[in-house]
């Protein structure tokens, strides 16, 4: 009888253990994220991680194919990839290009099974062509990168390297600040297919989803 009754206390333990564990690992990301940002605040875009409502709001354009792979641009602490690991993706299928050593060692540890490229996203056609598993072809670009912070004709050659990367029905899904504009930065010549607006961030964050 009394071993039954330890089974509860047992589980709340667990769970509040789980709960300490999950809340050092954001408050960890979250002082790496400020560190970085008081290191080089241009490059780095924002002073937090992005909230999970965001982060969520970006991982619902997965490709179909299982098989394809995804590009994410700009994944800083990983809070984007964890959440498109839990909507399903593969980690095997994911492909990172983090131009931060620091943070791109950080992502390579958290995981391990995932490509991580320290390396500049303008390069990514190169990159993606002298990776381990050359790769010709992504399923969808999932980016965050400060494109508010390179002027226009950069964002524009960036979305050109994007749309020639991208699968036929490949998407391109990436978050600004910028909320009063439905387009982000560079996306003029991509067909808009969706727009979200995400209070639940620091700041406020527009998702722009394209297709070529
Ligand atoms: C606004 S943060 C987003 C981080 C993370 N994805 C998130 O949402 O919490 C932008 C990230 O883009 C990275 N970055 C900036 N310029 C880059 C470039 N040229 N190539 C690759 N990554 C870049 C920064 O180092 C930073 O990690």
């Amino acid at each position: 009888m009394a071993h039954r009754s330890l089974l509860p206390l047992n589980s709340v333990i667990i769970t509040v253990k789980d709960m300490a564990r999950k809340f050092i690992a954001a408050l960890t990301d979250s002082t790496v994220f400020l560190r970085e940002w008081l290191a080089n605040p241009q490059r780095t875009g924002a002073v937090a991680p992005s909230s999970p409502q965001l982060a969520a709001a970006m991982a619902r354009w997965l490709p179909n194919n299982p098989e394809s792979y995804v590009l994410e641009l700009g994944p800083g602490t990983g809070a984007v990839t964890t959440a498109l690991l839990k909507r399903g993706l593969r980690e095997d299928r994911l492909v990172a290009i983090e131009h931060n050593e620091n943070l791109a060692k950080l992502l390579q540890k958290k995981f391990p099974h995932a490509h991580i490229i320290a390396g500049d996203a303008w390069q990514l056609d190169e990159l993606l062509r002298n990776n381990s598993i050359p790769i010709a072809s992504v399923g969808a670009v999932i980016s965050s990168l400060p494109l508010l912070n390179f002027p226009k004709e950069e964002a524009a050659a960036l979305a050109t390297k994007i749309r020639n990367i991208l699968e036929p029905r490949g998407r391109w899904v990436q978050y600004s600040y910028q909320i009063v504009k439905d387009r982000s930065r560079g996306g003029d010549d991509f067909r808009l297919v969706a727009s979200q607006l995400v209070w639940l961030n620091l700041p406020p964050a527009r998702v722009s989803v394209y297709q070529k």
